[in-house]
């Protein structure tokens, strides 16, 4: 009996999801959020880390929005696809940095959500104004469907 097909086959059917919803929780792609922005975020690498890009919908300056870089990284997704991630849009139209972290989850419909808290630091001209320099909130994400 030829034993290495075999095992590339075992090796393979361990290696790759086999159902849609181990495919959920993987962060690339396109995401909104609730305020209307988008992200996206590219291939996630070995180590957990990816980069994107992020397309606020609103903005605390008066500044023309652009499209900003994001870094990031994430946890090895636990069993249950749940990944906690993180990461930070350093702003191109402005001198602020938001950093935000969150867990993806598949609801009970089969959508995958991202649960994320963020904190966005604003550039104050003293010391005197570290007061009013920071910001937090929550958004929730859901994905863009995929252009073909
Ligand atoms: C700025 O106004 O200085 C930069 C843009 C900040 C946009 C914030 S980050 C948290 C919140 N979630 C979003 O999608 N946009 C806002």
């Amino acid at each position: 009996m030829q034993v290495a097909p075999i095992l590339v086959a075992l090796a393979l059917a361990l290696a790759v999801p086999s159902s849609s919803a181990e495919r959920k929780c993987i962060l690339t792609g396109s995401w909104i959020n609730d305020l209307g922005s988008n992200m996206t975020i590219n291939a996630v690498n070995g180590r957990g880390e990816f980069s994107g890009t992020y397309h606020t919908a609103v903005t605390a300056t008066n500044n023309e929005i652009k499209r900003s870089p994001l870094q990031g990284s994430q946890h090895r997704r636990n069993q249950r696809n749940r990944a906690t991630f993180g990461f930070t849009v350093n702003w191109s139209f402005s001198d602020s940095i938001t950093v935000f972290t969150g867990q993806c989850f598949v609801d009970k419909d089969g959508k995958e959500v991202l649960k994320t808290m963020w904190l966005l630091r604003q550039d104050v001209d003293s010391l005197a104004d570290d007061w009013k320099a920071t910001r937090v909130g929550i958004n929730v994400f859901t994905r863009l469907p995929r252009r073909e």
